[in-house]
C-alpha cells in the first residue's frame, strides 16, 4: 500500500483524501493488520481497575499478557500510572460505567466496543471507512450487544449524531494517523463532548514510525492541543519502535 506523504499531497485536502484512500485499501484487502481481536490490558485496567491479585500477577510479569498486540508494557497500564488515572471513584479503581466514544474504531470495535458494552457502557463508535463500520456492526450484532456505529470523520464530530457528553474516549491508533491540520479539530470535538473529569485513553505511534512524513504523536503535542485537559499518564509500549499509551483527563473533575 502506498503511504501518503505531505510532500506528495499538494494541499491539506489532498492529504486527507490520500489518507482515506490508504485506509480504504487496508479494509478492501481483507483483515487489516491492527485487528488483533484482543482487548488491550490498558483498557481493561482502566475499566475494571486493579485488585491485589492483579498486582501479584503483574509482579510475575504476565498480567493480561495476551493483550500486548498494541505494545503494552509488562504489567499493562500499571507501570508508572498516576493514581488519578485509575481511580474512577469505585473501590478498586474501576471506572463506573457511563457513556463512551470510540474514535477510529475499525473492525476492532467488535472487540473493544463490545468489551465496553459488556461492562455496562453505552458505546458510540466512529470510523471513516464504511467497510470497517459494516464489519464492526456484524460483529457487534453477533456478540448480541448494542453499540451505536457511525461512519464519519472524528475530526468533524459535529456532522455526526454523537452529542455526548462522554465519560470515556478511546482511541487505538487513530489520532496518530490523522493529518496534522485536522488534529486541533479532533481535540476540540472531544472537549465539547467531555463530561467533567472524563478520560481519554489513547494508543499512538511515535513520530517517524509509520513510514510517512506526518504520522505519530508525542506527549508534548497532546499537552499543547488538548487545552483544558491534563495528561495524567504516559506509558511506553513494548514495540520495537516508539509507541505510547496516553491517559488524559478533562477538567472540572
Ligand atoms: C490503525 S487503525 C485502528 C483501528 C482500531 N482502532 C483497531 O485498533 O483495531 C486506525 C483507524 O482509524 C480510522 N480513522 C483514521 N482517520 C479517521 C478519521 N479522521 N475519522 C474516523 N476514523 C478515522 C481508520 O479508518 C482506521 O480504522
Amino acid at each position: 500500500m502506498d503511504k501518503p506523504n505531505t510532500t506528495d499531497a499538494g494541499t491539506e485536502r489532498d492529504l486527507e483524501e490520500a489518507v482515506r484512500r490508504a485506509l480504504e485499501s487496508y479494509y478492501r484487502d481483507g483483515k487489516p493488520p491492527w485487528d488483533t481481536g484482543v482487548t488491550p490490558p490498558e483498557l481493561v485496567a482502566l475499566i475494571e481497575g486493579h485488585s491485589e491479585r492483579d498486582g501479584e500477577r503483574d509482579g510475575e510479569g504476565n498480567a493480561a499478557g495476551n493483550g500486548r498486540a498494541h505494545g503494552a508494557g509488562d504489567g499493562g497500564a500499571e507501570n508508572g500510572r498516576a493514581d488519578g488515572a485509575r481511580d474512577g471513584g469505585a473501590g478498586n479503581g474501576a471506572l463506573p460505567p457511563g457513556r463512551a466514544l470510540e474514535l477510529g474504531c475499525g473492525t476492532g470495535t467488535g472487540t473493544n466496543a463490545v468489551y465496553l458494552a459488556r461492562h455496562g457502557w453505552e458505546v458510540v463508535a466512529v470510523d471513516l471507512v464504511d467497510r470497517a463500520i459494516e464489519e464492526a456492526r456484524v460483529r457487534a450484532d453477533a456478540a448480541g450487544v448494542a453499540v451505536r456505529l457511525l461512519q464519519g470523520d472524528v475530526t468533524r464530530l459535529d456532522e455526526l449524531d454523537a452529542p455526548g457528553p462522554y465519560d470515556l474516549f478511546f482511541d487505538l491508533s487513530c489520532f496518530c494517523g490523522i493529518p496534522p491540520h485536522r488534529r486541533d479539530a479532533y481535540a476540540a470535538g472531544l472537549t465539547r463532548r467531555a463530561a467533567p473529569g472524563s478520560r481519554l485513553l489513547m494508543f499512538g505511534y511515535g513520530p517517524g514510525t509509520l513510514g510517512d512524513t506526518f504520522s505519530g504523536v508525542t506527549a508534548d503535542e497532546l499537552r499543547a492541543r488538548f487545552e483544558g485537559w491534563e495528561l495524567v499518564d504516559v506509558t511506553p509500549g513494548t514495540n520495537p519502535f516508539p509507541t505510547f499509551w496516553f491517559t488524559l483527563q478533562a477538567g472540572n473533575a
